[in-house]
């Protein structure tokens, strides 16, 4: 019996933590005597060894087969290019099936390129909307789900935006959120980053801040408000705030400095989540960011108008605030007052959502 070829896509920072479990199961079923093989395909999206190099490192996932080297752009220059360079190597080794995870450029531009080429595609965290067209990402997820033959999906609601798409049941896989895979599995490795001491940080003193979203970070005077409510409202605890390359572009035109607010490079997935956990509580305008927190039970504010994950405000810790300083102000008073909800674990994230991707996978791709 001939072996399958499935390409694993990965381009930036939230896409690693989601293939590694698959990359592992797929191993798993190997080694069991399983067919499907992968090609591990990096798009170059993200570069730097602090947004990639050390995800591959401490999650163990192989070294890309290929790697597209795209690098940096806009949308249109970073699609364009990871679409040219992507045919090419379909043309001239293709593969049986495209297995895209989240919603990064990345993820898009090869969900498209394969599909034109007659390859089937799969999505994993496939149907989750915020029905803000104003974000990248919104757009990425809706133009992959319309090339998308099978989708993997996280949530009911994933669900059912897939069947108000008109998408038939057979196509739809509710298998769970790899991401939290990744992190139950490394759960008890997780470390303090180098500057915990030097900072005498203490679980639950201090608040861990991300943002990096055009919408918060791009217009400084707006990023100045933000920065200066999250000071004002943390009662003296120190906040640590990795930062994004888009933002440190930003921090440096405003030369900012408030006392209590540690900037620091972007962290490691250990050191990260290790700082996450321990917090008294998150400020962030990620998505990822609302699942981990929603599975560690620490209470998490969101600086963003809408969520693709309602499960992590309905279910979970987070809440969504807007952009609004005020109201950061006043869910921090919240916060110190002792009233955030606890919250629980979403259905089927439970650390196996990669197995049972391979084992639909194994069950839908022809010999
Ligand atoms: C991308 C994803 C976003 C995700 C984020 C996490 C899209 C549309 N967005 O946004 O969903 O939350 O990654 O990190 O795909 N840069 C570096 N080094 C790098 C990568 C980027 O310095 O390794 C700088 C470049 O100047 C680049 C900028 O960061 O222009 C933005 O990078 P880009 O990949 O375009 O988007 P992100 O904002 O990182």
């Amino acid at each position: 019996m001939r072996t399958v070829l499935i390409d694993i896509i990965a381009g930036a920072r939230p896409n690693f933590m989601k293939i590694a479990p698959i990359i592992r199961a797929l191993d798993g079923r190997k080694v069991a005597g399983g067919l499907l093989r992968y090609r591990l395909v990096h798009t170059g999206q993200h570069y730097d060894a602090r947004m990639s190099g050390d995800f591959f490192e401490q999650l163990g996932i192989p070294h890309p087969d290929v790697n597209l080297e795209v690098g940096s752009g806009t949308q249109a220059e970073q699609t364009a290019a990871i679409m040219i360079r992507y045919e090419r190597l379909l043309i001239e080794a293709r593969a049986d099936l495209c297995l895209v995870v989240g919603d990064v450029t990345s993820t898009m531009a090869c969900a498209i390129t394969a599909q034109k080429l007659g390859i089937a595609v799969a999505h994993v965290e496939a149907g989750i909307r915020s029905g803000d067209w104003r974000m990248p990402e919104e757009i990425n997820r809706m133009a992959t789900d319309a090339v998308t033959n099978w989708f993997f999906t996280t949530s009911q609601t994933a669900n059912d935006n897939l069947r108000r798409a008109g998408i038939g049941e057979e196509r739809i896989f509710f298998v769970g959120n790899t991401m939290i895979d990744t992190l139950l599995l490394n759960m008890e490795r997780l470390r303090p980053p180098a500057f915990w001491q030097d900072l005498s940080l203490e679980p639950g003193g201090y608040l861990v801040l991300t943002l990096h979203r055009p919408s918060n970070v791009d217009e400084e005077a707006h990023f100045g408000r933000l920065l200066t409510a999250v000071r004002d409202g943390t009662h003296g605890l120190p906040i640590v705030f990795p930062v994004h390359p888009r933002a440190r572009k930003v921090l440096e035109a405003l030369g900012i400095n408030i006392q209590g607010l540690h900037f620091c490079d972007p962290q490691p997935y250990l050191e990260f989540n290790y700082l996450v956990r321990h917090a008294k509580a998150v400020i962030t305008d990620s998505g990822g960011v609302t699942e981990e927190t929603t599975v560690m039970g620490v209470p998490c504010m969101t600086l963003r108008d809408s969520t693709e994950r309602p499960e992590t405000v309905t279910i979970g810790t987070n809440e969504i605030l807007g952009t609004d300083p005020d109201a950061l102000r006043a869910a921090l008073e919240r916060l110190f007052s002792g009233g955030w909800k606890k919250g629980r674990i979403p259905e089927k994230w439970d650390g196996h959502t990669g197995e049972r991707i391979v084992i639909v996978l194994e069950g839908l791709l022809p010999r």
